[in-house]
This record gives structure tokens, sequence and C-alpha cells, in this order.
């Protein structure tokens, strides 16, 4: 095996600390995961291996950003099915020889990474916690409060010890990254530098564009069929958005959205699925607010993100689609 294909394991903070030190001065681009790998995250590896000389992903499921009903306990843990497709992706891009890997995995501990310990109640927390007032409680904050501040916690601990060049989040989180982006602007941090914290295009199914997400996993197959159902629901309510008569508004993408989801609900009722509705919101991707302007109103162009979330069953799908100029969001400029 060629020594580019070899990708150490490093279990601990300590561990990490010592072998970052071991290196040269290599760029190192950043994927932050929970495990679970799919396409989605490979997408955000690939992209990671070809402009960074070494890439770090990081496997811990945080237990700061369950809420103590959430599904903390049965996340999918699939620690030999990841390594066996970071191995696939380092053996795609491998294309020199070198001594030194260019992929490393991080895996540290609950212990390691809350010194001062963590329960799931909030309350009961003690300890330093990371929040991005006025960003964490919109979209996917409304439906799950205290998220974001699990995220921010664990995104700025993760940043310090593995100091990357860039790092990489995927559009299908899209509150996340954005967040995560002004996170690092106001901390000042500087490993990555907010223009470095780059965001990749959600992945898709072929046949029917569902977003990958390792909860997909949950989806049993009666299920599977109707979990399109969000993704064609933001579909039609961006169409609205795009109207050309530039009349479209919040209110007619919510509308034209929840259209799509009630007929769908029906079909899924015979077929002894349970299909509900959580949320679908209009906004602004600098400020999250709900936008209350027709798209006329703004100069041509405006980003808007279009998201929403759906329980099929047990399992909460979440999915995005962004319409207008969309270069800032993408690191484009
Ligand atoms: P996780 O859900 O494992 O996702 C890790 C990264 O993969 C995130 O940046 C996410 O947006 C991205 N991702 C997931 N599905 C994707 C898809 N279909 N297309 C493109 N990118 C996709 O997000 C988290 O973990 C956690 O909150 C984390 C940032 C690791 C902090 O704990």
């Amino acid at each position: 095996m060629p020594a580019s294909l070899k990708i150490p394991v490093l279990p601990s903070v300590k561990a990490f600390r010592e072998w970052r030190q071991s290196l040269d001065n290599r760029s190192i681009g950043f994927v932050p995961t929970m495990g679970a790998l799919h396409d989605g995250h490979m997408k955000l590896v690939d992209r990671s291996l070809s402009e960074n000389s070494l890439t770090v992903v990081s496997i811990f499921v945080n237990p700061a950003q369950f809420a103590p009903h959430e599904d903390l306990s049965s996340y999918p843990r699939t620690f030999d099915g990841d390594m066996r497709r970071i191995h696939e992706a380092v053996g795609r891009d491998s294309i020199d020889s070198s001594e030194t890997p260019k992929c490393a995995v991080f895996l540290p501990t609950v212990e390691d990474m809350y010194p001062s310990g963590i329960v799931q109640n909030i309350e009961d927390q003690k300890g330093t916690f990371v929040q991005v007032k006025g960003y964490e409680e919109q979209m996917e904050g409304k439906s799950r409060p205290k998220f974001f501040r699990g995220v921010a916690t664990i995104v700025t601990k993760l940043f310090s010890v593995v100091q990357p060049t860039r790092a990489y989040f995927g559009q299908k989180d899209i509150q996340q990254g954005l967040l995560l982006r002004r996170m690092v602007r106001d901390l000042l941090i500087s490993h990555p530098l907010p223009e470095n914290l780059i965001i990749v295009p959600t992945q898709r199914e072929k046949e029917d564009f569902l977003a990958l997400s390792s909860r997909n996993a949950y989806l049993t197959s009666i299920e599977r069929p109707f979990a399109p159902t969000l993704y064609q629901a933001l579909t039609a309510g961006r169409q609205v958005w795009e109207e050309i008569s530039g009349s479209g508004s919040r209110e007619g993408v919510v509308a034209a959205a929840r259209e799509v989801i009630k007929r769908r609900q029906e079909e899924a009722i015979q077929a002894g699925v349970e299909m509900r509705f959580d949320y679908v919101e209009v906004n602004d991707p600098d400020t999250f607010d709900v936008v209350n302007w027709r798209r006329k109103e703004r100069p041509e162009g405006q980003p808007v993100i279009i998201s929403g979330a759906l329980w099929i069953g047990r399992t909460r799908l979440i999915d995005n689609l962004l319409s207008g100029d969309t270069k800032e969001i993408f690191n484009q400029l």
C-alpha cells in the first residue's frame, strides 16, 4: 500500500496534538462529521483532498447538540464503513506516493471534548459554551432550540485542536455553515479564516433528489418513497419565488410548499405512513430574518434560503434550496 493510503486514526486530543506537531507547515483541510459517512460527506472530503495537502476528518457524535428527547443513543455509528469510505476517497485522489499521509481521522472521546463534563439537560450543564446570539433562534433553531449552541461549541473546540487552513461544511445544513462562518468572524478565529470556511452544495440521490443524510438510514422501505416530498415542496416554493412577474412572496412560497406536502400526505396515510409538517420558511442568508418583501422589491439576485423540515414517521428530514445570487454563500467572490 502506498504511504499516502495509510490513514492515521488519532483517538484523543493529546494524540492529535502530538501528531500535528510532527507535521511540516502543510495546509490542512478539515471536515467535521458525526460519522455514518455517505456520499454527501465524501463530497466535502473530496473537495478538501483536492484543495489541501492534508485532510483531517473528525468523527464525533456531539452530545451537546442533541436535546434530551432526541436520537443521541440511536444515532448511527458505523466506524468500519466510515474508514472504508475514507480509504476509497484517498485512493481515488492519490496521485503521488509521498511518505506523508494525505488524510487523518480524528476520533476524540466525549471526556476529551468536554473536560468539564456534559449532560443532556441544559439547565444542569457546567463549563464553557458558545452562542451566536440572534442567529440561532430562526429556521432550524426554532424547531431545535439550543441545537446551534451545541454545534457552535463543539466546532470551536474542534477548530482549536485541528487548527485548519480551510474547513468544509455542507449546504444541506445551510444555517449551520453560515452561522459558523459568522462565529469564526466574531471570535476572530484565524484557523480557519471566515473566507476559508467553505460551503459545498448539497449532494442528492440521483433518482429522486432526496438530500443525502445519515438519518435517511432510519427510513423504512414503506416510508422511503415519501422522503423526497420535502424537496418537491421546496422546489414548488422556489418556482413561486422565481415567478417572472417578481411577485413571489414568502406567503406564496410557503403555501405552494404546504400544498405539495398535503397532497402527498393523503397518499402517505393510505400507505400507512405518518408524514408531519414541521416548517417551510424563506429567510435572508445574512440575517436569517424571515423575508417579508416580494422579489421585485429588492435588487435583482438578492439571495434567499427556502428551507424546511418534515417528519416521515419517526425520522425528521431537513432540506433547503437557494435562489438568487449564491456566489458569496459558496465562496465564489
Ligand atoms: P453531520 O450531520 O455528520 O454532517 C457533517 C457535514 O456533512 C456537515 O457539514 C453537513 O452539512 C455535511 N453534509 C451532510 N449531508 C450532506 C449532503 N447531502 N450534501 C453535502 N453535505 C452534506 O453537521 C454535522 O455532522 C455536525 O453538526 C457537526 C458540524 C459535525 C458538528 O457536530
